[in-house]
């Protein structure tokens, strides 16, 4: 039932245009995807309330965009040359690879139980710089936007004023050479991450994990809209810790197929900022002492030390996911159905307003020319503000059908009426009420229904 409804949500997404296989005309490229139109506008609603939670909301964060290529050495003092690795066997019989911490003892492919012996496979993307592939050529895709936080710290700190506690946030492309993909866009080789960095006084790092933690926890409830039901965390245990870290706790979603791992906080002392003082030569140290008129002291020597980081990190496709299931909704006769049912189910997206791709539709009842007319002018003005669409085929219950399958929270309709009183018929998504609004109030209704 429940693989069904995965089945069910990557349907719609092909279907109305949110995720496409990637390259598809050639056959695919191993669990690539493309983001469609709707699914796009979903992807940036997603990265925008993120940003607005996590940045512009709070007074103690800023941002930051650093580059997915970065000087090599970088990922030598991080440690994920060494340790950014996944452990691969490969199947005797049918010769395919698999990570070995995620397969059981017989093969997925073709059932048999003989694997190699576990090979250390580092998971970073190789590329080269400029036109000569050579050794001194070699740069890495990065697999986190971590590192760009930490290599602009001293940046950072000169030119913002920034006083601990304080955190650098990025949302940006990652690539990670996964050995085994799959689940959709839950385990992917190009993915977004938002990811922050908060820098902390040594001895202030454990309650800051704690406030964050509860913090992130809030957000995907009371922002993203998942049901709290639908979450719980998972302690690592100290012995599968990354190389950096001395506490990771993983927000876990129940996808679909069971629970698995949605966002991660992480602390990670602070081993990034010595290790990088160490391989660039470059003082990474905080100075705290103030002088008396208030700003820092020039005596280099008082209260120097490197701050401890707590990361609060997650994927967006990750999130697209839970949101899509979450919103994911099927309806018979204007109710909603739990039974596996096929006759006249009709697919409700009850995604929350912020995040729906298309805001509002406007709909014209009939093909007449002064209808169509009256809705065009309404749709030009309500795009300045949103994405609308425009929707004329179709009788009206088919085109309400296709708006509330995206999750379009409202649905305009112009009749004939609207042409004597100058309203229109609001539609909402979940409760099916209908209004009738005067077309000079609709900005302010919707503007008043959006920030609730
Ligand atoms: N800087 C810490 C870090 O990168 P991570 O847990 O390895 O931590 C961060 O990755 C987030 O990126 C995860 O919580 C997950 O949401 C997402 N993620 C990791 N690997 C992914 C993949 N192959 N496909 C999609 N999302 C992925």
């Amino acid at each position: 039932m429940e693989q069904d409804k995965m089945e069910k949500i990557v349907n719609l997404c092909k279907r109305r245009g949110f995720i496409y296989p990637g390259s598809e005309i050639y056959g695919g490229l191993s669990n690539s995807f493309d983001f469609g139109p709707l699914g796009v506008e979903l992807k940036n609603n997603l990265k925008q309330l993120w940003w607005k939670k996590f940045v512009q909301e709070r007074d103690d964060v800023i941002g930051l965009e650093s580059t997915v290529m970065m000087h090599p050495k970088i990922w030598e003092a991080s440690g994920h040359l060494q340790n950014f690795i996944d452990p691969l066997v490969e199947c005797k019989s049918c010769h395919q690879r698999f990570r070995a911490d995620l397969i059981q003892e017989k093969c997925p492919n073709c059932g048999k139980k003989e694997f190699t012996e576990k090979k250390d496979f580092n998971t970073m993307f190789k590329t080269f710089l400029g036109p000569v592939e050579d050794e001194a050529a070699i740069v890495y895709l990065r697999p986190e936007t971590a590192q760009g936080m930490f290599v602009d710290f001293p940046l950072l700190l000169q030119t913002m004023r920034l006083k601990l506690p304080f955190g650098v946030a990025q949302i940006g492309r990652s690539f990670r050479n996964e050995i085994t993909t799959g689940n959709f866009i839950f385990r992917i080789r190009e993915f977004d991450i938002a990811e922050l960095e908060y820098f902390v006084k040594p001895g202030q790092d454990e309650k800051a994990f704690d406030d964050w933690l509860k913090f992130m926890e809030k957000v995907l409830v009371e922002n993203f809209g998942l049901d709290k039901k639908n979450l719980r965390c998972y302690e690592h245990p100290k012995k599968s810790l990354a190389h950096y870290s001395k506490r990771t706790v993983d927000i876990q979603y129940r996808y679909p197929w069971g629970w698995d791992e949605l966002w991660g906080l992480a602390n990670r002392t602070d081993y990034d900022l010595r290790q990088h003082e160490k391989f660039s030569g470059r003082d990474l140290k905080y100075y705290e002492a103030p002088t008396p008129s208030g700003g820092r002291s020039p005596d280099r020597s008082a209260g120097k030390f490197w701050p401890y980081v707590i990361e609060p990190t997650g994927g967006i496709e990750r999130l697209f996911l839970a949101v899509m299931n979450e919103a994911y909704t099927e309806i018979q006769g204007g109710r909603t159905i739990t039974t596996q049912s096929t006759k006249d189910v009709e697919i409700v997206l009850k995604l929350r307003k912020v995040l729906s791709p298309v805001k509002v539709a406007v709909l014209p009842l009939a093909k007449k020319e002064a209808l169509i007319k009256l809705a065009k002018e309404i749709h030009q003005e309500l795009k300045k503000d949103w994405m609308v669409q425009y929707d004329e085929i179709g009788s009206i219950g088919r085109r309400y059908r296709r708006q509330d399958e995206i999750g379009t929270p409202y649905c305009l309709t112009v009749d004939f009426e609207s042409l004597e009183d100058k309203k229109v018929t609001v539609r909402d998504r979940d409760t099916m009420k209908q209004e009738r609004i005067d077309i000079k109030e609709l900005v302010n209704y919707l503007k008043a229904n959006f920030e609730e």
